[in-house]
């Protein structure tokens, strides 16, 4: 198993969620980590959760679709962790309706974050790693990216898209040593899947919850670097 300590990562959403459990696992690896979201209380309360686990972390604030904001954050964020070796793409809302009753820019906001937000971050992240020659940006999408569902149509049409921009990322990078994967989880217990009344944080034993999610990506970061975690579904076993 690849040891990770001392390795750098940026987690967009890294505040709450499946990107705090992550956060979370990544400083028991002894990784530095940056996090990022909107709400300045939640990410300082997870930072000093992190900086209790012995690791350096750090947080910026913005929002991931306004490309402005993205570029200054980034910056921020790397000159304080010295440098970057890993990116998770996390951040994300989901909101569900149909076509015809979400208001357009409910929907566009939907894309303007999952989709534009999950570019312009990782057009920001990329050169450095691009420079090393070695990183890993892992990306999440969703079982939502793989079908669409009635009521699903912006948080599907983001998720695809995910799901083409990562693959092609995928190919672009190989070359530079950089690992490029696409997670698909179903549902796992988190502010977004209680909110939509799609999990109940109760059901500990039957739904997923974010600390599962954040193994497996220890786990793909943990292969040798001539083996790359392409994709993967994170299903709960009896739901
Ligand atoms: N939970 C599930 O069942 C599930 C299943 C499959 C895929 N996913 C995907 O997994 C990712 C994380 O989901 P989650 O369940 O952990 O959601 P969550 O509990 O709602 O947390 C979302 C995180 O993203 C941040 N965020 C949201 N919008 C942002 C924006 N515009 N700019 C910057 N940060 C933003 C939030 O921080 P602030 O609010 O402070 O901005 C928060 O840290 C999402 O991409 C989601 O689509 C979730």
């Amino acid at each position: 198993m690849k040891n990770l300590k001392n390795k750098k990562a940026i987690i967009t959403g890294g505040s709450r969620g499946l990107g705090r459990a992550t956060a979370i696992a990544f400083a028991k690896q002894g990784i530095d980590v940056g996090i990022t979201g909107r709400n300045e209380d939640t990410l300082k309360a997870t930072v000093a959760e992190l900086k209790g686990l012995g690791v350096n972390a750090e947080y910026e604030v913005f929002d991931v679709g306004n490309y402005e904001e993205v570029k200054a954050g980034i910056d921020n964020l790397i000159k304080k962790l010295s440098t970057v070796d890993i990116l998770v793409n996390n951040a994300g809302i989901a909101a569900f309706g149909t076509l015809n009753d979400m208001p357009v820019e409910e929907w566009s906001k939907i894309i303007q974050t999952n989709v534009m937000g999950m570019y312009y971050v990782t057009k920001e992240v990329l050169p450095y790693l691009i420079d090393k020659n070695e990183g890993d940006i892992i990306n999440i999408s969703s079982t939502a990216g793989l079908n669409g569902n009635a009521t699903t149509s912006a948080y599907s049409a983001s998720k695809f898209a995910v799901i083409g921009m990562s693959e092609s990322l995928m190919k672009e990078v190989r070359k530079n040593n950089i690992r490029v994967c696409t997670l698909t989880p179903s549902t796992i217990a988190s502010d977004m899947s209680i909110d939509l009344g799609i999990a109940d944080k109760d059901s500990q034993d039957s739904v997923l919850q974010p600390e599962d999610f954040a193994e497996l990506i220890v786990a793909g970061l943990q292969l040798p670097r001539r083996a790359m975690l392409k994709s993967a579904a994170l299903w709960s076993t009896n739901p």
